[in-house]
């Protein structure tokens, strides 16, 4: 009788690999590796084979850089997407992703168990699980490294044992993960926060200090919200997105060195490099404050804050993340137009805009001849707009304190 069906989120590292042989020994099935390519430049194709190679009964690669560029990149743009206002989520909003394409497979291939490579103390396994709940309920869930109890060097001894690649030479200090929309650094000298991250934890940037003493500009097209072009050039988004990795990096933009709090209850030092995001976000705030009217743009942002915690949390496949989105995408109609931004050792500032939405007007603004604006009316909105302050203190002179 033929085993049943697990689907692994596999990335090729030594966990997953370890994985695929301990899920298929520890619960007689047989393993599907699943590696979703996010925009982490690496070789799919050979981590497709090494899936096979460690016992995967099959491997399988799937291209999904347009997809979480068109379904998460653009809403977290809209939504200025910055978790505890430093940290813009990549790996957050990835999870649901590739937690939703191994549902897609599990079902064309009749799986009956995920399973996916987190441990017991992030928030990844909580995104992943949450995602497979709302997506496919019936599906049993396998978290290898929750379950396992392996030190480091037990798992190891497993690789060896089990004929399974081990990187050789020095190994990372590091854990990272990466895709289009950023990298994250962790472990290691990282865990002490009274420390400065070393220099060799940055791979994406520069350090700012050595960064070009002549500032980049970039010209960057938003429609409705969506950045389009750079410097007049039509881009695929993923590609876009990747442009702007580089030159800002070049620049040092979009260092991040923080204190997160976790869903699981525990602070982190977290270490990001997200120089797209870092532009790109700040263009899109940019283009919003000329665009929209001032009170969608003070309400905005609690929304904002809203958002980022439920992408955060893993709550993506939920009522109020479709709810905010449709919010997001109503104000976002007329966010159409171009801003200049300047690159400058480590800052990226927006210098200049310009849009056929705009609602700035010169003759309301201007000190000039042309001025339009009626000074006298000012006297009455005043006049009212004062009056609570004015029968309050009244009210306390009269009664004293
Ligand atoms: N702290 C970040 C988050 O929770 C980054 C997690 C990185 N994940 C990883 N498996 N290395 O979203």
């Amino acid at each position: 009788m033929a085993k049943e069906l697990c689907v692994l989120a596999y990335s090729g590292g030594l966990d997953t690999s370890v994985a695929i042989k301990w899920i298929a020994d520890r619960y007689n099935v047989d393993v599907i590796a699943l590696a979703v390519d996010v925009g982490e430049e690496k070789n799919y194709e050979a981590i497709r084979r090494k899936g096979e190679q460690v016992g995967a009964v099959e491997s399988i690669v799937v291209d999904a850089k347009q997809e979480f560029f068109d379904d998460f990149i653009t809403r977290a743009i809209a939504a200025n997407l910055m978790y505890e206002h430093k940290y813009p989520a990549f790996t957050a909003l990835a999870r649901p992703l590739l937690a939703k394409e191994q549902v897609r497979i599990a079902r064309e291939k009749g799986a009956t168990y995920v399973a996916h490579g987190c441990t017991g103390k992030g928030n990844d396994q909580v995104r992943f699980e949450v995602t497979y709940q709302a997506l496919a309920p019936e599906l049993k869930v396998i978290a290898p490294a929750r379950e396992w109890n392996m030190s480091r060097e037990e798992e190891i001894e497993y690789a060896e044992r089990h004929g399974i690649p081990v990187p050789v030479g020095k190994e990372s200090p590091y854990s990272t993960d990466t895709n289009l929309w950023g990298r994250s650094i962790e472990c290691g000298v990282i865990e002490d926060p009274s420390q400065e991250a070393p220099e060799d934890a940055w791979q994406w940037t520069v350090s700012p200090a050595q960064a070009p003493d002549e500032p980049a500009y970039v010209q960057i097209e938003f429609e409705q919200g969506v950045p389009v072009a750079l410097d007049g050039e039509r881009l695929p988004g993923p590609e876009l997105v990747a442009r702007l990795n580089a030159l800002g990096g070049a620049h040092g933009v979009g260092r991040v060195n923080m204190m997160e709090n976790r869903l699981v209850g525990i602070k982190s030092r977290e270490l990001y490099e997200t120089p797209a995001a870092a532009i790109l976000l700040a263009a899109h705030r940019d283009l919003e404050s000329l665009t929209l009217d001032r009170e969608t743009y003070h309400f905005k942002p609690y929304l904002e804050l809203r958002y980022a915690e439920l992408v955060y949390y893993g709550l993506w496949y939920t009522p109020l993340r479709e709810a905010i989105d449709a919010f997001m995408a109503e104000t976002q109609k007329r966010v159409s137009g171009t801003v200049t931004m300047k690159l400058y050792k480590g800052r990226a500032e927006a210098v200049a805009r310009e849009s056929n939405w705009s609602l700035y007007d010169y003759s309301l603004a201007t000190y000039a001849a042309e001025d339009q604006f009626d000074q006298s009316a000012s006297v009455g909105f005043i006049h009212i707009w004062g009056l609570p302050a004015k029968v309050a203190a009244a009210v306390r002179r009269k009664q004293g304190g």
